[in-house]
Order: structure tokens, then C-alpha cells, then sequence
């Protein structure tokens, strides 16, 4: 099987590592990648929100199956466009990108479903946006209603910051996707992620994770894409989990159904957990970038078997061969991240971490250069490890960060905390 992976951080990187344990990978090129990924796979430069560009680097390279990592490339319906040339996709139609494209549309499913969320109100005009702040009072949480790289969120703590807020997205902050608000509920309580797989009628758990959205250590400061992640989440119980499958996942799912959009790939849920019931945070139609590469270094091969069996509408009779273990990632990021940051700065070492099925360094903002391995980006590397235990994939993850050179670069000393 020839395939193509669209996207080029951490994430692409384990769906690669990934994919090509499984003896079915003939061949596999990944765009636009990056210098870890060019290590294990062919790496091409094209526009990969342009459909026309994509089917025919695919056409050209004889690829059978196309898997789609970032949100973007759905957005546009670069997955809807390779259907119809005829290829086997991975990822959800642009119709169904719109529960992690807007905000309000999935409020409106969750109300169709009757899953349980924090109440909501949504709004075109600051006026009546403001309104209801005064009316539900504080802590409060305003969203841009669209695509907003993470940063569409205020959770407002005082009416006042709330207002601001309100008068900063319709100001024009997010461009469209500030042209409506969502604001909503506050909910306490602690967050996970739960991933299923989902082939329009069927759904399928594949693990669950926990990451570190703050920078700073005890998880202050601003926030991040996620500085650290670990699979399974202690929180999300055996029990849990089925209440968030049966009462949130599956109604959504059936509601999508209803509408004629079914949706076909990884739904990323997030949950909020309190006195053990879960309600929905908000749905990503991706998998999440360090999550995933909690989630593949568990998985391994199989992987591509299940992502195959999602494209083909056969998870009915579809497994997880789980393994009782666990897995762990570092995030290391840019000095100045998620501010600015320099770029190009040497990073060494990497010769000295551990690779094998237990040990790997995910890239993620990186690049080669006269044989040099340098950083690109805020995230840079994903430094992941597997174990029996929790503390032994803390420790394996933590010797392969020390090992690794890069002054210009840093880390949190206390992913996993909660859990351990
Ligand atoms: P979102 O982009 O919707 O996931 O929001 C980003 C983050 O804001 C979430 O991961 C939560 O930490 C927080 N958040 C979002 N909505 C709420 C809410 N209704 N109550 C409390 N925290 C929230
Ligand atoms: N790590 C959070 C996300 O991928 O959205």
C-alpha cells in the first residue's frame, strides 16, 4: 500500500513511525514533513490545503491511501476533493470539520443529541453578547466561534474581563472566525481527551491522554499547543469513558447521521470530569499534537489497520489489540515559545537518545541543515517513551532530555505530575 500523510509536525512524525511498522506500508511519503520524518520517509513540499495540487502529486505517485493530520487541509475539503478523484481517505468531510470549524455548530449538535454541556448562548452582536455576561455573571468563558490556532478562548474569571473580550473578538482579533461568540458555562473540574475512530456509522475507542496546555511548570502561565501529554488518563476510568461514549460520542455521532454528514475519522473529544461525569469541552476533528504521539507509540503498527478500517467503514468488526502500558511526551519548545521565538538554532545530542519501540524523538519544528538538525518552530521536538508503568515512561522520556543538546531551547520537569 502507498501512502501519503498530509502535515509536517509531532503528529505526522508518530503517524509515520507508525505506519510504517505495519509489513501493508510499501511505500510512504509524508508533506511537507520534517527533518525527523525525512529520516523514516519520503518528504514533498506542496500546498496541502489545495485539493488540486494534492490529487495530483497522489495521482502522480500511485498512492492508495491518504491520511490528513491538521485541521486546515479539512477545513478546506481537501478530503471531500480526494474522495471524489477516488482515493481512500483518511479524515472527515468539510461538512463534518465543523465541530472543531465552529463553535456553535457543534452546541447545536450537542443540543440535538442531548449531550451534556456547559450551557451556552451565541451571538453576532456585542450587545446581546454582553447582555447575557451581565445576566450569568462571572467565571464565564467567551469563544471565537471559528478557527482561531487555539487562542479563541477567554475563560474570564471577572465580568469585566469577559466584556473586554467580547469587545476584542468582535473587533476584528480572529478575523470570521470572531464574527460570532459562543459564550458559555464555566465548568470546574479536570480535563482529558478521549480519541475514538469513527467511520460514519461505527465507533471505535482507541485511548485516552492527558496534556499540559500551560508553560510553565505546575501549569502556570500562558497557554500553549500542549507541552506534555501521557496515555491513558487516570481520570478518564473504564466507567467514565463509557458514560462520555454513550451519552456525548455516540448521540453526536447519530445526530451527524441524521443530517447526512456522517463523520469519518479520529474524533478527539474534549472532556471535562466532575464527581465522575463527564461533559463535553469541545470536539477537535484531528488527533491532538502531542496526544497522538502518546497514542501511536501505544498502538504502534496497528495503527494503519485501524485508520484503514475508519476509510473503509468496517470498524464493526474492528479491534484495539490493547497493551497495558503507558506512554509519555516531552515537549521541547523554543526559548520564547508560545511568545517569539528565534529560529534556527542547532539542537545536538540527538544521536545519543534511545530509538526503538520504547524510546523515540517525535520532531516537530525542525529542519536539516548541512547536516545540522535545527529548529523552525515554537514545538520542536516531542521526546516520547512507552512503559509498563507511568514512572518508567517518565524516566525513559527524561534520560533521552537529557541527553539532548539545545541551549536555546527548554521544557517542563514535571509532565505527568497529576498522574504521578
Ligand atoms: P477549547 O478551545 O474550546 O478547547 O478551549 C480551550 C480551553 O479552555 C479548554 O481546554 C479548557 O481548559 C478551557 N475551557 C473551554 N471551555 C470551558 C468551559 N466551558 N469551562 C471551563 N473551561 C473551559
Ligand atoms: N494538544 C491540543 C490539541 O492538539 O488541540
Amino acid at each position: 500500500m502507498n501512502i501519503l500523510i498530509l502535515g509536517g509536525g509531532g503528529r505526522e512524525h508518530a503517524l509515520a513511525w507508525a505506519v510504517i511498522q505495519n509489513p501493508k506500508c510499501d511505500k510512504l511519503i509524508v508533506s511537507p514533513g520534517n527533518a525527523g520524518i525525512a529520516k523514516i520517509a519520503d518528504c514533498a513540499t506542496m500546498d496541502i490545503e489545495d485539493s488540486a495540487v494534492v490529487i495530483e502529486f497522489a495521482q502522480a505517485e500511485a498512492i492508495d491511501f491518504v491520511i490528513i493530520g491538521p485541521e486546515a487541509p479539512l477545513a478546506a475539503g481537501v478530503s471531500d476533493d480526494l474522495r471524489s478523484a477516488g482515493f481512500l481517505v483518511f479524515g472527515p468531510s468539510r461538512a463534518a470539520s465543523q465541530l472543531e470549524a465552529s463553535k456553535a455548530f457543534t452546541k447545536e449538535i450537542c443540543d440535538a443529541a442531548n449531550a451534556p454541556t456547559a450551557g451556552y448562548g451565541h451571538f453576532t452582536d456585542a450587545q446581546a453578547a454582553k447582555d447575557y455576561i451581565r445576566t450569568n455573571g462571572a467565571p464565564i468563558v467567551v469563544k471565537a466561534d471559528g478557527l482561531a490556532a487555539g487562542k479563541g478562548v477567554v475563560v474570564a474569571m471577572d465580568e469585566a474581563e469577559a466584556l473586554e473580550a467580547v469587545d476584542y473578538m468582535f473587533g476584528g482579533a480572529f478575523g470570521d472566525a470572531g464574527a460570532e461568540v459562543v459564550i458559555e458555562e464555566f465548568m470546574d473540574g479536570e480535563e482529558a481527551s478521549f480519541f475514538v475512530l469513527c467511520d460514519g456509522e461505527n465507533v471505535l475507542p482507541i485511548g485516552t491522554a492527558q496534556d499540559h496546555k500551560r508553560v510553565g511548570e505546575g501549569d502556570t502561565g500562558p497557554n500553549t499547543g500542549g507541552m506534555g501529554a501521557y496515555s491513558p488518563a487516570p481520570v478518564l476510568t473504564d466507567a467514565i469513558a463509557d458514560r462520555a461514549l454513550n451519552e456525548i460520542v455516540k448521540p453526536c455521532m447519530a445526530e451527524m447521521v441524521k443530517r447526512g454528514t456522517p463523520y469519518q475519522g479520529v474524533l478527539y473529544a474534549g472532556l471535562m470530569i466532575k464527581d465522575g461525569v463527564p461533559r463535553l469541552v469541545e470536539y477537535n476533528v484531528r488527533f491532538g499534537d502531542p496526544e497522538c504521539q502518546v497514542l501511536m507509540m501505544r498502538l504502534g503498527g496497528q495503527a494503519l489497520d485501524l485508520l484503514q478500517a475508519a476509510a473503509e467503514e468496517r470498524l464493526a468488526d474492528t479491534k484495539v489489540n490493547w497493551a497495558d502500558d503507558h506512554a509519555l511526551t516531552v515537549v521541547m519548545a523554543a526559548n520564547g515559545y508560545p511568545g517569539s521565538y528565534a529560529k534556527g538554532s542547532v539542537i545536538n545530542g540527538l544521536d545519543g537518545c534511545a530509538d526503538d519501540s520504547f524510546n523515540v524523538v517525535f520532531h516537530a519544528g525542525t529542519t536539516k541543515n548541512d547536516g545540522a538538525i535545527t529548529a523552525t518552530g515554537g514545538r520542536v521536538l516531542n521526546v516520547t517513551a512507552r512503559g509498563a508503568t507511568l514512572a518508567e515512561a517518565h524516566k525513559r522520556a527524561y534520560d533521552m532530555v537529557d541527553a539532548i543538546d539545545w541551549p536555546d531551547g527548554f521544557y517542563r520537569k514535571d509532565i505527568g505530575w497529576r498522574a504521578l
